[in-house]
């Protein structure tokens, strides 16, 4: 499946349904909902229960153990990725994204309470403002992001927040498209100086949400980057 015009979006995890309202005409790019964030989450509800291996032989059974662990999602838009990973366990997490967004994410959040059966939590944060950073009391065992490189200067904050809020211990989930190629060459320089880089394996995909175009990273700190 591809980018959609249509204003409502649904999502199956497990036997859950949830339902987003995306407003494509606003200015702001995070009142849609992008494949990517799909993509990740059907990840990781293929791994949570692989249907092709025995426990023991499953590779992602460390990474996406969510049972007591802490995760944030940065520019979490209509908040798929977050919703989305709160049924499959990650059931300590706060959504944040700028002020404009904040409506569509709380019309989503209402929309979706009957499933979700719980008020998830919220934040008002713009990557570069180290006050806000600060205030979400870091670590996270989990930092969730999807579709959140495309423009070059929010780069090296993006890098600086996720590096910051993630636990030396803990793991970026990052649903990827490449939307600029100035963007993509920094972002990715700046993750090998900082972030042991996982390619999920295309096939490793959820087989209905594997887009040619989306791609499933998971990142871990490197014991010696340059904020640690
Ligand atoms: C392309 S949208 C992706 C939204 C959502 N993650 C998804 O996959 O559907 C990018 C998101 O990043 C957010 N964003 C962009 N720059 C930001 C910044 N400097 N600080 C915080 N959020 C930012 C936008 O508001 C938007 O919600």
């Amino acid at each position: 499946m591809k980018f959609t015009d249509s204003p409502v979006i649904e999502l199956s995890v497990n036997d859950t349904r949830l339902s987003f309202h995306q407003d494509n005409g606003s200015m702001h790019v995070g009142t849609s909902v992008w494949p990517c964030s799909l993509v990740l989450v059907k990840f990781v509800e293929r791994w949570q229960t692989p249907p092709e291996c025995a426990a023991g032989e499953n590779p992602y059974a460390d990474a996406l153990n969510f049972s007591s662990k802490r995760g944030i999602e940065l520019g979490t838009g209509c908040g798929v990725a977050a919703m989305g990973l709160y049924l499959l366990g990650l059931r300590d997490i706060v959504l944040t994204d700028i002020a404009p967004v904040m409506p569509a994410l709380k019309h989503n959040l209402k929309r979706n309470k009957p499933a979700l059966k719980k008020n998830l939590k919220t934040s008002q944060l713009y990557w570069e403002n180290e006050q806000q950073l600060r205030s979400l009391n870091p670590p996270f065992d989990y930092v969730i992001a999807t579709d959140v490189v495309y423009i070059e200067k929010a780069v090296a904050p993006l890098i600086r927040a996720m590096e910051g809020l993630l636990a030396d211990d803990g793991v970026v989930l990052l649903g990827y498209q490449l939307r600029s190629p100035e963007a993509h060459e920094l972002f990715w320089e700046m993750c090998e100086e900082f972030f042991q880089i996982q390619k999920i394996p295309h096939d490793h995909l959820h087989p209905e949400y594997a887009y040619e175009e989306s791609d499933v990273y998971l990142l871990r700190k490197k014991k010696n980057s340059r904020n640690s």
